[in-house]
């Protein structure tokens, strides 16, 4: 695990390994590391929420977080992003946010630090008894943070690593994707799926990840050439093209999504009622006959989301067949049709990352593309063939800046697209 990634390189380990022993004033080689990688979701696009089976993939960018058990209660953490020091104990009753007094006026060391807190509060409240703080240095690939490729949930998932690591608590992935949802939707109070934790704790190098998130279940998919590469070490004959749009707003504080969850919710009620059925309303529990048997009594709002649920159930079914015998022209036909579907049923992209979007399509070699995450902010991803991905990073980049000249002009001209591969899981590199 690990040895095909080529994320993050010794150099940058050390570094971090280097800060934490200042921080601590310990040895070097004390010091362990979190690595925590960013995700990105081909297929599947907001239907993890409603129960639905979604495709995922870590790529080789995202969270390292060098820790050494601060030999107390203390938790002492610095950021390569953020100013300031997070300092708070972990024999304190963590509350979720909404509940806490000085919410939302957090001041930004607060804010970066919610994360760390939130695992906290998870872990307590799954009831482990966690008396050992850290001292911790986190920090994240740059310029790539809330851009939809998952960064908060490889925060979260880096911390609740750490703090496990330092109380000697082993976790299943499956916990720590539990625990990684009460971070997000018990003291965050945001209402998304566990797409983004399980593509980080389950995925595999250059395999797909596959979750089913009413089973809980998941499988790896492996392209069929990925056994001829490991012998050869022939490159994959695909790449990863992160085209960013400038645009930068959490999740959290943007009421969009939610809006979108409960509008899902509205639809499921409604044709689960004409079905006779009493069952949580979340589009999961109504089988396709039934949606097409009663979905003329949905109003047109809610009955665009439910097609997109239905759809792109179907898209994720036809995606994992193609990846898994290496179709990638067919995989990258349907990314661009859940693009498209994410614009027209479910509404949740703004003009920007429409126009990269739809750059997209048009540069050279690309397979497919869609918004990454959520929309509303961030990135778009496209799965590009490997010989002409530079060149398809420039034409977006020319293109993206004659459409938006003042988002791309905040861009770093090297960072506004980046070509990438695909990563790991989540894991601790022990000294
Ligand atoms: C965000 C959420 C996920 C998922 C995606 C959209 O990343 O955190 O749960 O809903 O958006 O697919």
């Amino acid at each position: 695990m690990g040895a095909l990634s080529s994320w993050p390189s010794d150099s940058e380990l050390d570094g971090i390994r280097n800060t934490v022993a200042e921080m601590a004033r310990v040895d070097v080689n004390v010091v362990k590391i979190v690595v925590s990688p960013y995700r990105i979701c081909p297929l599947g696009a907001h239907i993890d929420h409603q129960g639905g089976t979604v495709s995922a993939m870590t790529i080789n960018k995202g969270i390292i977080l060098g820790f050494v058990p601060s030999g107390d209660s203390q938790v002492l953490l610095r950021s390569g992003q953020f100013s300031g020091e997070v300092r708070f104990r972990v024999d304190q009753i963590q509350l979720p946010k909404h509940m806490q007094e000085n919410y939302p006026s957090d001041t930004e060391e607060c804010k970066w630090g919610s994360y760390a807190k939130g695992a906290l509060y998870a872990l307590q409240r799954g009831g482990n008894q966690i008396k050992q703080g850290i001292t911790g240095f986190i920090c994240g690939t740059e310029g790539l943070d809330s851009s939809g490729l998952s960064s908060s949930a490889a925060v979260g998932i880096a911390y609740l690593l750490a703090l496990e690591s330092a109380n000697n608590l082993t976790m299943s992935p499956t916990e720590n994707i539990e625990y990684d949802r009460l971070i997000e939707n018990e003291y965050l109070g945001l209402k998304n799926g566990i797409l983004d934790q399980s593509a980080i704790l389950l995925s595999s190098y250059g395999c797909l990840t596959c979750m089913d998130c009413k089973t809980k279940k998941h499988k790896l998919i492996h392209p069929p050439k990925l056994e001829m590469e490991k012998k050869t070490e022939a490159k994959t004959s695909y790449k990863i093209l992160l085209a960013f749009s400038g645009l930068k707003q959490a999740l959290t504080t943007n009421p969009g999504y939610n809006r979108r969850v409960t509008e899902c919710r509205e639809a499921a009620n409604v044709l689960l009622k004409a079905s006779g059925k009493e069952l949580e309303p979340i589009l999961s529990n109504v089988d396709q006959q039934e949606y097409e048997a009663h979905k003329s009594k949905l109003e047109p709002e809610l009955a665009r989301r439910a097609e997109h649920y239905f759809s792109e159930n179907m898209r994720v079914i036809k995606g994992l067949e193609a990846w898994g015998s290496g179709k990638f022209e067919e995989f990258g036909k349907l990314i661009s049709a859940s693009g498209l579907s994410s614009i027209h049923n479910y509404e949740c992209g703004c003009e920007p990352l429409i126009q990269l979007y739809e750059i997209l399509l048009k540069a050279p070699g690309v397979y497919g593309a869609r918004f990454s995450g959520a929309g509303f902010r961030g990135c778009c991803v496209a799965f590009v063939n490997a010989d002409y991905a530079h060149e398809a990073a420039s034409f977006v980049k020319n293109e993206y800046l004659k459409l938006q000249p003042d988002l791309a002009s905040h861009l770093n001209p090297e960072s506004a697209v980046v070509i990438c591969d695909a990563g790991d899981c989540a894991r601790v590199i022990r000294p």
